[in-house]
């Protein structure tokens, strides 16, 4: 592993502390496989490096088929295209979410029935699905936050007795499992995120994982623009044609190269984070701090929620003037103004806009090292 500790404590603590929330992961490893792409004078989808990535990651998650995408949006949409989402079906999923889910369904016609979360791990709550569950119900999206798995159990024993679809929105969760069973890889779809956000990265990427024998023809032609151009590739067909909807939704060889330095990093990454989740974790347990997640997943994320907006809103504004960034995370999809022209709440908001309200999540990146976390530490513990 290379470069991942950039910030030794002796080069940044002669300077004034600087920790931002978030740098791009660089493992070194990436140069060299976008010059190989460069010379293999291939760059278009679907070349070496997306195949070396897609059966990387079909070993990794054991999905069937993992067709590397442009981004975990359009996985998502890919998703919403194979579910045959027509107008007027309805998806459930948390209102807690990122706007990618809502959007990709709506985009097809579906209308959004939000549910409450999990105040602990800010993810869907399992038991509210059933009351939410319609005719027109088509899809659950279960998003795991910050690689913390929901109760896929239960969510898969509900879709098979109503016979939905379920899609996992695993964009945190590269490396990270549900009983053995790496996240996006137990619905009938699944997706991941490569955006330069996540724990492994190529600036904008994503994949979708089949894991249902049904959809894996039709998720290529969806890729591929709506063509059979898989078949044309293998000399199945003379000649590739419009056969079905789709879009231009293969990733680029340039960005595949790039991510294919990083994935055989995964679990030294994860590990890294993992242990520095595990320092804050340790600070806030000692200091017997509430409102603490207990569960590292893939070391994504580190929130801590408050009692109210205004304690959140004073430890950001402190953190700040320390030259440290921490930050709030998803505004309620339900209270937004597409939300609520494409959506409505079922349940009760008990825990949702309140949790938005109260998380922040502390700086938690491969930029960082034990001294860094012990210097956020520091400042929160000097207002506590
Ligand atoms: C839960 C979730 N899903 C989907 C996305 C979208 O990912 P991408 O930027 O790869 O499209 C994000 C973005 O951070 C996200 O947090």
């Amino acid at each position: 592993m290379k470069d991942l500790a950039k910030w030794s404590s002796s080069d940044r603590r002669t300077e004034k502390i600087n920790i931002p929330f978030h740098t791009p992961l660089i493992t070194g490893y990436e140069q060299k496989f976008v010059l190989e792409a460069i010379q293999n004078k291939y760059l278009g989808a679907e070349g070496f490096f997306s195949k070396k990535c897609s059966t990387f990651l079909e070993n990794l998650t054991e999905s069937k088929k993992v067709i590397m995408t442009t981004s975990c949006t359009d996985a998502l949409e890919m998703a919403a295209i194979l579910s045959d989402i027509k107008e007027g079906d309805e998806v459930i999923m948390a209102s807690y979410n990122f706007v990618s889910a809502a959007n990709a369904f709506v985009l097809r016609g579906a209308k959004i029935r939000f549910i409450d979360i999990d105040p602990i791990t800010m993810n869907m709550d399992a038991n509210l699905i059933e009351s939410a569950i319609s005719q027109k119900t088509k899809v659950i999206v279960a998003m795991h936050y910050a690689g913390v798995p929901c109760d896929m159990d239960k969510i898969m024993k509900i879709a098979n007795q109503y016979q939905i679809l379920v899609v996992e929105d695993a964009a945190h969760c590269i490396g990270a499992y549900y009983k053995d069973r790496h996240l996006g890889s137990i619905g009938h779809l699944g997706t991941l995120s490569f955006h330069e956000t996540k724990n492994i990265q190529c600036g904008e990427g994503g994949a979708l994982l089949v894991n249902d024998d049904r959809f894996i023809d039709r998720a290529q032609i969806i890729r591929d623009k709506g063509t059979d151009r898989t078949n044309f590739n293998l000399g199945i067909v003379k000649k590739y044609t419009w056969v079905d909807l789709g879009s231009s939704y293969g990733l680029s060889e340039l960005n595949a190269a790039f991510l294919y330095g990083q994935l055989n990093q995964i679990k030294e990454v994860n590990n890294v984070r993992i242990r520095l989740w595990k320092q804050y974790h340790t600070f806030f347990s000692d200091l017997k701090i509430t409102g603490i997640p207990d569960f590292h997943g893939n070391g994504h994320i580190f929130f801590w929620k408050f009692e109210t907006e205004k304690e959140r809103d004073k430890m950001i504004h402190h953190l700040k003037t320390c030259n440290i960034i921490g930050v709030s995370h998803y505004e309620p999809l339900h209270l937004s103004i597409a939300g609520k022209k494409f959506g409505r709440f079922s349940g009760d908001d008990k825990f949702t806009t309140f949790g938005a309200k109260t998380l922040l999540r502390l700086p938690l990146h491969n930029g960082l090292d034990v001294d860094a976390i012990e210097d956020i530490i520091q400042a929160i513990y000097k207002v506590l």
